[in-house]
């Protein structure tokens, strides 16, 4: 019997994967058989996550580019289309916290957080589907955050934008399913990546957090690899519109 969950011969952009959960979920499709482009603005990382997921096995590639500038967007989706004719699988990692109340956020912050977080992900995913359509047949994962459905009083503007992405997610799915596509969102709980290290070190912050968790831990970076390979492949085609929350179990939040 072949094996489930097999991801051989897909082409992947995982944006922002140099490090933490992007990182994870690129070695986890890798893991599967695909192919992964691998993305940041920083070269160096890039290269190094680049290096990583080949030592271990993987199949990987560097796309340095920042996904808010459009002439960049465009010249490596061109990129894509031209070395691959193909692009199965995209998942819109990259996002920017603001930790801030609403008082100290004026409107080009807010605006400035959206065109990351939210604008980004639309355009990647307007340009993808043009190279999924052609086989009729495409994974779009966005990366939400448990933030978006609960309220995290000291961060506004991210938790709305993730709102925001968990809606362009449930449309694009009603739009694109007739062509083999299907769109889904995951959303990650607490989870002891790097750009987290602060908070992990915060002793009160931490207790609070695992007497509010069932599994009374920080998510480890690699576990939320698992979920998105489960989203991304041929045995969740029948699963879109969809928010995966993978957050140990919060019951209650800060
Ligand atoms: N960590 C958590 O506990 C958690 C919880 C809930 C939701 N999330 C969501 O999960 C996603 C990943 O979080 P994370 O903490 O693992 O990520 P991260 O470490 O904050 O960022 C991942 C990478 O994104 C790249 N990046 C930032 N801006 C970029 C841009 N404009 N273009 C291209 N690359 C860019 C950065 O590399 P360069 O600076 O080199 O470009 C960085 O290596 C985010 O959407 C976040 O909101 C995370």
């Amino acid at each position: 019997m072949e094996s489930m969950f097999d991801l051989t011969g897909r082409v992947a952009l995982v944006t922002g994967s140099a490090q933490g959960l992007g990182f994870e979920m690129a070695k986890g499709l890798t893991r599967a058989g695909a192919h992964v482009l691998v993305n940041g603005r920083d070269e160096d990382h890039v290269a190094n996550a680049v290096s990583v997921i080949k030592s271990l096995g993987g199949s990987a590639q560097e796309l340095v580019f920042d996904v808010s500038v459009d002439s960049a967007r465009a010249t490596a989706l061109s990129a894509i289309a031209s070395e691959h004719n193909r692009l199965d699988i995209l998942i819109n990692n990259v996002g920017l916290r603001d930790r801030r109340p609403i008082e100290e956020i004026d409107g080009p912050d807010f605006q400035a957080l959206l065109q990351v977080n939210l604008t980004s992900a639309f355009l990647l995913c307007r340009e993808a589907v043009e190279l999924m359509r052609a086989r009729q047949w495409g994974r779009i994962v966005n990366m939400s955050a448990l933030g978006s459905a609960v309220g995290l009083k000291l961060s506004p503007s991210y938790a709305s934008s993730k709102g925001a992405l968990e809606s362009l997610t449930r449309t694009l799915a009603a739009a694109l399913g007739p062509d083999g596509i299907t769109v889904n969102a995951l959303a990650p709980g607490f989870f002891a990546t790097e750009t987290n290290a602060a908070m992990v070190a915060d002793e009160d912050l931490s207790q609070k957090l695992f007497s509010r968790t069932a599994l009374g831990r920080w998510g480890e970076p690699h576990e939320i690899a698992g979920a998105a390979v489960f989203l991304c492949s041929e045995e969740a085609a029948y699963v879109t519109g969809q928010v995966l929350t993978v957050d140990g179990g919060c019951a209650s939040y800060f």
